[in-house]
């Protein structure tokens, strides 16, 4: 597998200059993977995340972003969406008068079979073409509705690589499960994902993990370890052993946990 996103020493810091967010981060995404981003609130995953769709208020200082073997650091965004990057933001966009079929038809280039490719992304996103296509994009639609309609308007862009800040946040236990299925299917259909993701649940299904910590990138690796490392540096040991390593299916023995914990206590 090659690497489709790399990260070099990117540092980012407020629209104003005076503090950074990120801070020389660097980690590489292989294609067609499931890479999960994931930090306390406020470690810069959402900045990270706008920085690379290329968004101005996010631009980097320091540091390189390579896409698909090209340095990607001075394009803008349009540029970077033509060659295949994709945001969906963490709080969907309401855009009041629009249709569900024109919005998702918004991002789609060639323009011929339009409703075919809308009820092809809706059904990714296990939506009812029938019922969904001509609602409209607007407060009706209820939360978990319109992350849904964000996510197949993505997804009908056809994007290599797609990032989700925070796909399943505000989403109830139900279709939670229902996400999982739907990112297998994303994954299917040859895109990458860079997912940004506050739950262990929704974590576990990626391939890969990088820990932003106070900005910083602390670990990139397999996701039980990554989710190690956050519960070790945040103290959480109760809920490391509840949630991620319970004793049916542990990932790690109670050893393992322990010295890792020492570890990154002692640092
Ligand atoms: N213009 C600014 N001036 C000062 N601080 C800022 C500015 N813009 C962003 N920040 C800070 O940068 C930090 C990172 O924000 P970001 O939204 O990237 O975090 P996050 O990891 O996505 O958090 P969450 O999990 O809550 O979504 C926050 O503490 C935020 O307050
Ligand atoms: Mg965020």
């Amino acid at each position: 597998m090659s690497e489709i996103l790399q990260l070099r020493n990117v540092t980012i810091p407020t629209f104003d200059q005076k503090a950074i967010i990120v801070d020389d981060v660097s980690f590489d995404v292989k294609e067609k993977s499931i890479h999960a981003v994931i930090g306390p609130n406020g470690s810069g995953k959402s900045t990270l995340a706008y920085s690379i769709m290329g968004l101005p208020t996010y631009k980097i200082s320091k540091g390189t972003i390579i896409f698909d073997g090209k340095d990607v650091t001075e394009l803008g965004v349009t540029e970077r969406a033509k060659m295949g990057i994709t945001l969906a933001w963490q709080e969907p966009a309401r855009i009041d008068g629009l249709s569900v079929l024109k919005y998702i038809a918004l991002g789609i280039k060639d323009k011929t079979n339009l409703k075919e490719k809308a009820v092809e992304a809706l059904n990714t996103v296990n939506m009812n073409p029938d019922k969904y296509l001509d609602r409209f994009v607007d407060d009706s639609l209820s939360g978990g509705e319109r992350k849904r309609i964000e996510l197949a308007a993505a997804i009908a862009m056809r994007p290599r690589l797609i990032i989700l800040d925070e796909p399943t946040a505000g989403l109830d236990l139900i279709v939670i499960e229902d996400f999982l299925n739907i990112f297998n299917k994303i994954k299917a259909l040859d895109m990458t994902i860079l997912l940004i993701t506050h739950r262990e649940d929704i974590g576990m299904i990626a391939d890969y993990a990088t820990l932003l910590w106070g900005g910083e990138a602390v670990r990139t690796d397999t996701f039980p370890e990554v989710m190690l490392r956050y519960c070790a540096k945040a103290g959480l040991r109760e809920f490391c052993k509840r949630t991620l390593f319970q004793e049916e299916e542990a990932c790690f023995g109670e050893d393992y946990i322990d010295k890792i914990f020492r570890e990154e206590q002692s640092k």
